[in-house]
């Protein structure tokens, strides 16, 4: 398969999907990989928002800059405009390929720790419930998983 766009999705494109991308596109840089990335959520409450404020701030700690991200919608259209979607959580995945154009498209939905073979869990948690500690444990699993991320990608 040859992967060129990623889009990581998860529920409100406020928490975790923006911290995944802004930690594999750092990632992907320093591995000198040109594959694009980008997120959306399944839902659109949050269109047109920044990412949460804690999101933001647990990843700063981490040296990610999230503050320029803008919440967006899926659409039909990103599974004929990304290579490979990557779901956050088995839900995500579920709406995911419920919104497939068809079953080829729905193949390039899978979810994201299974397809980077980090170490588990499958699902990446949703801190948005949680407190500051569940933020940065966030963070501390985008950081590992994205590792395995572009570790597949080198082989893909
Ligand atoms: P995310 O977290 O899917 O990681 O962005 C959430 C953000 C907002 C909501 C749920 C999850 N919400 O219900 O508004």
């Amino acid at each position: 398969m040859n992967v060129r766009r990623v889009l990581f999705v998860c529920l409100g494109n406020i928490c975790r999907s923006p911290l995944v991308e802004a930690v594999a596109r750092k990632h992907l840089d320093e591995a000198g990989l040109d594959v694009s990335v980008a997120s959306c959520g399944t839902g659109g409450w949050h269109t047109g928002e920044g990412a949460d404020r804690r999101m933001i701030a647990a990843a700063r700690v981490a040296g990610h800059d999230l503050s320029a991200h803008c919440a967006r919608q899926l659409n039909a259209r990103d599974f004929d405009d990304y290579d490979l979607l990557l779901a956050m959580d088995r839900a995500n995945l579920r709406e995911l390929r419920q919104h497939a154009p068809n079953r080829e498209l729905a193949a390039k939905a899978v979810l994201f720790l299974e397809w980077s073979a980090a170490a588990p869990p499958v699902e990446f948690p949703d801190p948005w419930h949680g407190d500051a500690a569940g933020f940065a444990a966030a963070v501390a699993l985008a950081e590992r998983s994205v590792a395995g991320f572009v570790a597949r990608l080198r082989t893909a």
